[in-house]
């Protein structure tokens, strides 16, 4: 039985520039896709896949990701006065347990992989999921809980995958796979940001990732790769040499959040599909569109 993954990573110091003016003050995992931060979805689908410790690596400007996750007294007191007692649950339910958050910085934008190291010392030695908030999966079992099930299997690392079109691959992690004779897929290769000519397939890392712990003696020396930053892909090629390396197709409808096209296209479905506004949305969004 693989030694179970009860630590989850989210990196959470990026600047969000793509998002300006909205995130000048305000951290861009603090975006709503309907009535949601991000950065809230990101830690549901760890919660659900069985996390009990949440790891934040933040950065400046970024404070409201953690006041996000404690209690608020004053909003509290006042629904309770007023008896509302639907967004008292709301509030309650979102809150992970005292002692189950965990915040260090990143103090300079150097890459993914120099974000991962800062939490080294937070992670006790043990294997660790690491979520990108940025990238949401709407599907009926998320997509950290997938691999846990490979994971429970296999044991080792295990990387999200999602096929994209071709001529987008050089926007992200790109993997080359086997099929092993029990029909999971074994990574055989992977390069961060490949020259579309150059990329080993069109299946890409989709920002979940299940890590062994030795990631973080590799990340220690890692050089400077695409893009001019420290990056968690070349050093997972690195584990890949002595460690076992899963793949899972994720499930589902993928977002990728970080660019406008996605967050809004995101927004879209969420909305369409929410309890309270859904059907109304769905007219007012017709009416927009005829
Ligand atoms: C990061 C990873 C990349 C992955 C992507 C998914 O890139 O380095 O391998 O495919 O997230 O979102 P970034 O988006 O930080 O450039």
């Amino acid at each position: 039985m693989a030694y179970p993954v009860k630590t989850a990573v989210f990196p959470v110091a990026g600047l969000g520039t793509r998002f300006l003016p909205a995130t000048k003050a305000m951290p861009k995992e603090m975006l709503t896709v309907v009535d949601k931060p991000l950065i809230q979805y990101a830690v549901e689908e760890a919660k659900e896949a069985g996390i009990e410790h949440f790891i934040f690596i933040t950065g400046r400007n970024k404070n409201m990701i953690e006041d996000h996750f404690d209690r608020q007294y004053e909003l509290m007191n006042i629904l309770k006065e007023k008896n509302k007692l639907a967004q008292i649950s709301i509030l309650e339910n979102d809150l992970p347990s005292a002692g189950q958050t965990s915040f260090t910085r990143q103090q300079q934008p150097l890459g993914l992989g120099h974000a991962v190291w800062c939490a080294r010392h937070l992670i006790a030695k043990e294997p660790f999921a690491l979520l990108l908030p940025d990238m949401m999966v709407k599907s009926k079992v998320g997509a950290l809980k997938q691999m846990i099930e490979q994971y429970n299997g296999s044991g080792g690392n295990v990387v999200g995958l999602y096929e994209v079109p071709h001529e987008e691959v050089d926007q992200y992690g790109v993997v080359k796979t086997d099929v092993r004779p029990d029909g999971t897929i074994k990574i055989i290769d992977m390069v961060e940001k490949p020259k579309i000519s150059e990329a080993p397939s069109n299946l890409m890392i989709m920002g979940r990732y299940i890590l062994q712990p030795e990631i973080m003696m590799l990340l220690e020396t890692q050089n400077i790769g695409a893009g001019g930053e420290i990056q968690l892909t070349d050093a997972m090629l690195k584990l890949l040499e002595f460690q076992n390396f899963s793949g899972v197709n994720i499930t589902g409808e993928l977002f990728d959040c970080g660019s406008k096209l996605g967050f809004l296209t995101a927004n879209l479905s969420y909305a369409l599909d929410h309890p309270e506004v859904g059907e109304a949305f769905r007219k007012a969004a017709k009416k927009l569109i005829s």
